[in-house]
């Protein structure tokens, strides 16, 4: 594994991050979960992704990443490990399970600590921006919160870059500097090129892309149709079949021929270009199984992407 610093702070992250969104939850199979976590971490994979609301249900993925530290990560070994949770999107009923207020986020983190058995997370996110709350309201939501030793870092994800900077010169204000922006983006997700990474950059904040396989589309998954065991095939969907248009998959196709070519799969060259942006700290994946994880891990001994192999996937990506 590498690793790299966190923007400018002294918080080394490992390259390659694992999410825990999808595949964690209590419809899932728990076996399959903690042989995904055993494998991360043995390939030094510090760094574990959650949020209040990961499962299905709601909640779960925490409880089940809590069963696994409690039986496999015991003593010191919670010093080896960087956890992470968020609150933003809607948790529970009534007002105070949604948004971005002090109210929310502190009683959420609360939750989310005794879900996991944890007495502390690494980094707390403020899970979006709320235009229903004054910015100032959350940031020092996450002031106290790492005041109080309820987390060590603050983060902020899917802020745009007005957003985003605000927030980062607030928390800077306050004297809790923002550790990491989260926001979206892949080969088919490219918002964060219009000038969110050169906030990031400008302020020195880290920064984890999610979902750099767009959930999967960059990969062999989709090559030849909807296979039944994959996302897009699961009840509710978060990733849509109507997404999966002839055209994407003639794009996907013609990538994948990129990436023979070079010797790797689809979702190692979608990993390489990711990475290949130096304003990213580390690549947020998720996995639902221990293959496609080991997959994804030989991105840490992929060559560069050369200039020409660059220009030919700015052109199939152009033309979507
Ligand atoms: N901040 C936010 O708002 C936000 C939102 C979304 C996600 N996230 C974070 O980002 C993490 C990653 O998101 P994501 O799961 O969408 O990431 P992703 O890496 O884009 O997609 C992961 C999915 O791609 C497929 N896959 C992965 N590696 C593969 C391989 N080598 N070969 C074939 N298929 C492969 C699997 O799909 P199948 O299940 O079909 O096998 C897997 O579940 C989440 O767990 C979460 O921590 C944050």
């Amino acid at each position: 594994m590498k690793y790299k610093f966190c923007g400018r702070s002294g918080l080394q992250l490992p390259v390659v991050s694992l999410g825990l969104w999808q595949n964690f939850g209590s419809v899932d199979i728990f076996e399959n979960g903690r042989a995904i976590i055993h494998r991360a971490f043995e390939s030094g994979i510090t760094h574990f992704d959650l949020a209040n609301n990961y499962g299905p249900l709601p909640g779960s993925a925490e409880e089940n990443f809590g069963r696994i530290l409690s039986r496999d990560f015991t003593g010191h070994l919670r010093d080896e490990l960087i956890i992470s949770s968020k609150a933003g999107f809607d948790m529970w009923e009534g007002p105070y399970g949604k948004g971005s207020s002090r109210k929310y986020l502190v009683a959420s983190l609360d939750q989310s600590l005794r879900r996991m058995g944890l007495d502390y997370v690494d980094i707390f996110y403020s899970h979006r921006y709320d235009e229903h709350t004054p910015i100032e309201e959350t940031m020092m939501a996450l002031d106290s919160i790492v005041r109080q030793g309820k987390a060590l870092y603050a983060g902020i994800s899917n802020y745009e870059k007005s957003e985003a900077e605000t927030a980062i010169k607030i928390l800077k204000k306050l004297g809790t500097p923002c550790l990491i922006h989260q926001p979206k983006y892949s080969m088919l997700q490219r918002t964060p090129e219009d000038g969110l990474f050169d906030v990031l950059e400008k302020y020195g904040v880290g920064c984890i892309p999610y979902s750099p396989l767009a959930q999967g589309l960059l990969t062999s998954r989709y090559l030849k149709g909807i296979p039944s065991d994959s996302r897009a095939a699961r009840p509710n969907p978060s990733l849509k079949t109507a997404d999966i248009t002839q055209q994407t998959v003639d794009m996907l196709n013609a990538l994948n021929n990129i990436a023979m070519r070079r010797g790797q799969t689809l979702a190692q060259l979608a990993l390489s270009w990711v990475l290949r942006e130096p304003r990213v700290t580390t690549v947020l994946i998720g996995a639902s199984s221990v293959e496609q994880l080991n997959d994804n891990l030989q991105v840490l001994s992929a060559a560069k992407i050369d200039d020409s192999d660059l220009a030919e996937i700015e052109r199939l990506l152009s033309s979507r």
